[in-house]
């Protein structure tokens, strides 16, 4: 199979493949999601084959307006609709008890809710509705690999296995939305932390909790695909946190190891070591966890292509985007941090 590259001025071709029941990736504000018709079973069985995705692992559904959500969930609480109304569309996938019968056991992985969302895309909400149809979109990676902010990224992973990528440019966020659990009015649940914070939520819903897992490491998570490893380059990646010390040490350990270490830091560490490891790559400024968490995943693809064989990565303070960031670069790193 060919997979083509579509530019904005062909979204209606795009859809007309997804109505044949053929997968397309799509731009979002968080990342790129691979799409098929959530509708369409043999469709969607095509998005796992293509990600190597496990198969108790449910799909969000995408749609184009929020009005369409009452067409799928059962009950649609006050809370939520505030919620739809101030963050849609944007950086939040909420979990609704579905309407059964409405979507194949292949989306929802066998549980009675069911993730949704409406991306902040105008392409790719422009190609839902042309679609006619709700888009599964799970992260167009390969499992287990860092999610997808470029087209170029998706085409590296899913060449050959997918009909097309509607090319939108960089996406903005970087990270993957906020999955918040809205199927116990009295406790809605952040699952998985995204660019929407607690705090941000919290000026809606007077509060939110956190998935037990999300504080005690040892608990299991709610959201089945959090169980799984993640985000996760070929190179061993470790944590390093805050002083140079550290930073000099983590080098001069891995390096009398053997490792050809990369570095992926803060511009100002990275000016401060680059001549002494074997590739960096920068965060930005130090202070800018916005700009990290955007950069995260292309910064852990990129030492794909040099002879980095171990990545020393930076921590960020454990808040707003800093906490979506650590939690993918926890998962990414397997939880390995420095400490001497
Ligand atoms: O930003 C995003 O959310 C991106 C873009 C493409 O929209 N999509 C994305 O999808 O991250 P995916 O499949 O990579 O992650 C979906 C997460 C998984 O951890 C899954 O287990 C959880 O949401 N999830 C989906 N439906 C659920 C449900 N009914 N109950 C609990 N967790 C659910
Ligand atoms: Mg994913």
């Amino acid at each position: 199979m060919n997979t083509k590259l579509f530019q904005l001025d062909e979204i209606e071709q795009a859809a007309q493949l997804l109505k044949e029941g053929e997968l397309i990736s799509f731009p979002t504000e968080t990342v790129y999601g691979l799409g098929a018709n959530a509708m369409d079973e043999a469709a969607v069985k095509k998005v796992y084959a293509a990600k190597g995705r496990p198969s108790d692992n449910p799909l969000i559904v995408h749609v184009a307006s929020v009005e369409e959500v009452a067409n799928y969930v059962e009950e649609i609480s006050a809370q939520s609709k505030e919620l739809m109304a101030k963050f849609w569309p944007g950086p939040l996938t909420l979990i609704f008890k579905t309407k059964p019968g409405v979507f194949s056991e292949i989306v929802t992985g066998g549980l009675t809710s069911v993730g949704i969302r409406m991306p902040d895309n105008r392409a790719t909400l422009a190609l839902i509705h042309y679609a006619g149809v709700p888009l599964v979109g799970p992260s167009a990676n390969t499992s287990g690999k860092p999610s997808p902010t470029t087209a170029a990224h998706v085409y590296h992973d899913l060449n050959g296995k997918i009909a097309g990528i509607l090319d939108g440019g960089e996406t903005g966020v970087g990270l993957e939305s906020t999955v918040l659990d809205m199927t116990n009015p009295e406790k809605p649940t952040i699952l998985r932390p995204g660019a929407l914070t607690k705090e941000e939520l919290e000026s809606v819903v007077k509060k939110v909790y956190l998935d037990q897992h999300l504080i005690t490491k040892e608990e299991s998570p709610k959201a089945p695909g959090m169980k799984y490893t993640h985000y996760a380059p070929n190179e061993t990646v470790v944590i390093v946190n805050g002083a140079d010390e550290q930073w000099q040490e983590a080098i001069t350990y891995y390096q009398s190891q053997g490792e050809k270490i990369g570095l992926l830091a803060n511009e100002n560490r990275i000016n401060q070591y680059k001549s002494t490891v074997t590739a960096v790559f920068s965060l930005g400024d130090k202070n800018d966890a916005t700009a990290a968490a955007k950069l995260l995943y292309a910064g852990l693809r990129f030492f794909e292509k040099t002879a980095v064989t171990l990545i020393l990565a930076e921590s960020y303070e454990n808040k707003g985007i800093g906490g979506a960031y650590m939690n993918r670069l926890e998962k990414a790193a397997g939880n390995r941090f420095f400490r001497k």
